[in-house]
């Protein structure tokens, strides 16, 4: 059986990650995939930065697009971000060249994966995203392959590590909200624009992707009301407190009676609930589900090693797949309708 060959477009912190664990791995990987897989080519912004990576042997690309369509790939690894421009161009080039796809791009799935999925699907090949909600945490499989004889009535959980770690510190140290975001940015968790976390937008296209996972809905980042954390003070974490409640950023998906109801906003949580005992960069999610109750998954939701982590997993699959001639479908069918996004005044 023929190697799975890898492209890796993108080689920040988790691209590197990306790159030594699969050397790390290799035996480990090989035994549970039944394939070798093999990095052969990559792609970044500047060839000349010294990564500390160890890349003889393997083609490099200063366009990830030509990479996509290199002969020499069997499967494009996606960590250059962004829900347009370069990323959405590789990974479209990607799928139209028959390759497969692991990407950690939440804006990109939330925003075009009712597409992409379809252009995937037309072409026969995988659409991976663990690494794009929740850094470390399984749970893209956790919902996809965990729950079948399951009906979801709701997913929420706290999905911005920097938003969670900023209302850590306010809490505990009484600190503002300005003072705790320069520091989550000095620590490499911040979007390089870091509205999109603490405006909540992170957090919606998590939740996108997770509300058409637990219930069959079309990925759809529009369809999610947002409220961030920039407006929360010091005084309101206090209040919390004395009442018996933390504040978290949450992002939830509920069934109601007009559909599946997706929301994004600083929520009052019990102290001894298990969402309220998460603190600083870490994520959570809760699944709601008639047989096996409640369910919490807590861990690292960004860093390097931790995404990593999540996009080798993705890797193994694809690789276990093909050494078994099937191909996973990216969302399955849609079941289900969302209600509208309520307009936030
Ligand atoms: N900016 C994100 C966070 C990184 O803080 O959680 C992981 O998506």
């Amino acid at each position: 059986t023929h190697s799975l060959r890898l492209g890796v477009a993108g080689l920040g912190t988790v691209g590197a990650s990306v790159v030594r664990m699969i050397a790390r791995r290799a035996d480990a990987l090989f035994a549970a995939t039944g394939r070798e897989i093999r990095i052969t080519a990559v792609s970044s912004r500047d060839r000349n930065r010294d990564r500390g990576l160890d890349l003889s042997g393997i083609q490099w690309f200063d366009d990830p697009v030509a990479l996509a369509r290199s002969g020499a790939v069997d499967c494009v690894v996606e960590l250059i971000g962004g829900s347009e421009g370069p990323a959405k161009a590789t990974v479209e080039a990607a799928l139209a060249s028959g390759k497969h796809v692991v990407t950690a791009n939440k804006a990109l799935l939330a925003h075009h994966g009712a597409a992409l999925a379809k252009a995937a699907e037309a072409a026969g090949v995988a659409l991976a995203f663990e690494a794009s909600v929740a850094g470390g945490i399984p749970v893209v499989k956790a919902l996809r392959e965990g729950l079948p004889g399951n009906a979801v009535s709701r997913v929420y959980g706290i999905l911005n590590g920097t938003c969670n770690y900023i209302l850590s510190r306010m809490e505990r140290e009484g600190l503002t909200f300005e003072a705790c975001l320069k520091d989550a940015q000095a620590l490499g968790y911040a979007e390089a624009d870091p509205t999109f976390d603490v405006e909540g937008f992170d957090t919606a296209h998590k939740l996108a992707i997770l509300t058409s996972l637990a219930f069959g809905t079309v990925v759809d980042a529009e369809g999610v009301s947002v409220e961030g954390i920039s407006r929360v003070q010091p005084l309101d974490l206090r209040m919390a407190d004395e009442l018996g409640y933390r504040i978290k950023l949450l992002g939830v998906a509920q069934a109601t009676a007009a559909g599946i109801e997706q929301r994004v906003h600083p929520t009052m949580v019990p102290k001894s609930s298990a969402i309220a005992q998460v603190m600083g960069v870490t994520n959570a999610v809760t699944v709601d589900a008639d047989a096996v109750g409640e369910l919490t998954l807590i861990g690292p939701g960004a860093g390097g090693e931790a995404t990593a982590s999540a996009v080798v997993a993705d890797i193994a699959d694809v690789a276990a797949n093909m050494a078994a001639g099937r191909v996973r479908p990216t969302f399955g069918r849609p079941s289900a309708a969302l209600r509208p996004a309520e307009r936030v005044e």
